[in-house]
């Protein structure tokens, strides 16, 4: 079975009530696209998003691994789930980097996403230094390995996406080569974790998409959509990223 097309936007820390209306513009838009949408928002935004775009798929940007308890600050699967989330990202750099998130922390927290019955995109990269030394694929293949859940019951449920670390916010994008060298050592680790299972898992490519380029990312064999972050919070800029994957 051929894998359809995810292209999920991260508002990161951006937007309140006033920017609902692109929410609405990108969920019509997505009615008729063909492929998979979606928008991992600011948790106090989820609620209102998933009544103002009902049928739409609305993300959150983490998740506790723990169901419930005394986590100041933190957000559960059931809490997500609750405020009309279909799905979240996991192990986004951005949290490993600042929160100081483990692989382990990772695995965790997709393994309870995936239980609690939200879809999981799962984020790996490296950083530049890694790149410029030429460990690229094997140390975010390393990362992968350690950061899988255990078991996948539905694949369609649950992505990667790789983000190269210097890609992301920056304007700079690794060579369609480089992508592809990349999706198809990632696809090699998920076929070994999940055997035939790990063909029908996305893996999506993120850091500084734009219209301008994401035609020429989504023609890379095993690129299967995208996580766009900057260029998604305007549906200006994010549709035409759409109808490219389309
Ligand atoms: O989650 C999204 C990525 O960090 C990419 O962000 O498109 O602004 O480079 P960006």
């Amino acid at each position: 079975m051929a894998r359809g097309k995810l292209v999920a936007g991260n508002w990161k820390m951006h937007g309140v009530s006033a920017d609902l209306g692109e929410v609405t513009s990108i969920s019509l838009a997505a009615e008729t696209a063909g492929i998979d949408v979606a928008l991992c928002l600011p948790a106090t935004l989820i609620e209102r998003a998933a009544r103002a775009a009902p049928g739409f798929a609305i993300g959150g940007q983490d998740v506790h691994h723990a169901e419930k308890g005394a986590h100041t600050g933190c957000i559960a699967a059931a809490m997500l789930l609750d405020a009309g989330a279909r799905l979240t990202i996991v192990g986004h750099s951005e949290r490993r980097e600042a929160q100081g998130e483990s692989d382990a922390d990772i695995r965790a927290k997709a393994e309870t996403a995936l239980a609690a019955g939200l879809d999981v995109i799962l984020c790996v990269g490296e950083s530049d230094q890694v790149r410029e030394a030429g460990k690229a694929v094997e140390t975010v293949s390393a990362q992968l390995d350690a950061s899988l859940p255990a078991a996948i019951a539905d694949p369609a449920r649950f992505s990667v996406a790789y983000e190269p670390i210097w890609a992301i916010g920056t304007g700079k994008v690794p060579s369609v080569g480089d992508i592809g060298e990349m999706h198809s050592a990632l696809r090699a680790r998920l076929q070994a974790a999940f055997g035939g299972a790990g063909n029908q898992v996305r893996i999506l490519y993120g850091g500084s998409v734009k219209p301008s380029n994401a035609a020429e990312i989504f023609a890379v064999p095993d690129v299967d959509g995208a996580l766009v972050g900057g260029a998604s919070l305007k549906s200006a800029d994010f549709l035409p990223i759409v109808e490219a994957a389309c």
